[in-house]
């Protein structure tokens, strides 16, 4: 499906100021150092927002359905110089890729472009890929979006948003429906929810569970313990009654609003 839309006029308009809901997650992440932090950037696009995980020392695989959004990313002049060591791109649909594990998978104006009929499996996919703990950043579109008729692309209603989120912490959860221009400076009716949602820690997780070592260099490995003796890590590893038992996290200073920036960048 992503290749059957040109992206190139996306690309060429593309921002390149991470997203507002994946600096939101990432400052909830700075409360919790989590150790050696990998993440997935589903549908990077030409990477705005893997850019802005790498400047803040992440390692990174970076997906899209397009040769020339990975390309785009790789050149980008924003990359910080250590960016070759951590990160990682492929060139595949949402339905046919594959990753390992992840403190956060983040995906910004993508998954909407999922089939419908792929879309669930997608899901699931980002859902169990989570390690505990991990978060979910990105946007689905809404029902009453101005796309809706696209019949390749996927909606919901926010009844069907909450029960995908159902299972995670729900950190943010903003709806948004206004008149607004695309990327490309076309009007259309946006209707989307931004979303940043924490798979809960299972009961009686151990110190180390759920960290891949088999994507961590023999440096990484020595740093585990003293990373995961500190208070921050032991209240991020301690098991909870369950994912609604302590209640929301609070909510971080403002909200999601794109009329407080700039309008949703996305294609047409
Ligand atoms: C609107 S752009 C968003 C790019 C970037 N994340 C951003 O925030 O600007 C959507 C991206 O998802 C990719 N995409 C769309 N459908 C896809 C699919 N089924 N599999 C993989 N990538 C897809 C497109 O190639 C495009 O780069």
């Amino acid at each position: 499906m992503s290749g059957s839309r040109d992206w190139s006029r996306y690309y060429a308009a593309a921002r390149n100021e991470p997203r507002e809901a994946l600096l939101y997650a990432l400052q909830r992440f700075d409360q919790e150092e989590v150790c050696d932090p990998f993440a997935v950037d589903l549908g990077c696009g030409t990477g705005q927002d893997t850019a802005e995980l790498l400047r803040r020392g992440w390692k990174v695989l970076a997906i899209d359905g397009q040769a020339a959004a990975i390309e785009r990313l790789h050149e980008r002049p924003d990359l910080p110089g250590t960016a070759a060591e951590r990160l990682q791109t492929q060139i595949s649909t949402f339905e046919q890729a594959e990753w390992p594990e992840a403190d956060l998978v983040n995906s910004s104006f993508a998954l909407p472009f999922c089939r419908p009929a792929a879309f669930p499996a997608v899901w699931q996919r980002i859902e169990r890929s989570l390690h505990p703990g991990g978060r979910f950043s990105g946007q689905l579109f809404g029902d009453r979006d101005g796309w809706s008729g696209e019949q390749d692309m996927t909606f919901h209603t926010r009844t069907q948003v909450e029960a995908l989120l159902a299972s995670l912490e729900v950190e943010q959860l903003e709806e948004v429906e206004e008149d607004g221009t695309t990327a490309i400076g076309r009007h259309k009716h946006w209707h989307l929810f931004h979303i940043i949602a924490r798979k809960p820690h299972s009961e009686g997780r151990r110190l180390g569970q759920g960290i891949n070592l088999g994507r961590m260099n023999a440096g990484s490995v020595a740093l585990i313990p003293e990373c995961a003796e500190s208070q921050s890590e032991r209240e991020r590893l301690k098991p909870r009654a369950g994912p609604l038992s302590s209640g929301p996290a609070p909510p971080l200073p403002g909200p999601l609003d794109p009329r407080s920036s700039r309008p949703p960048n996305s294609p047409r």
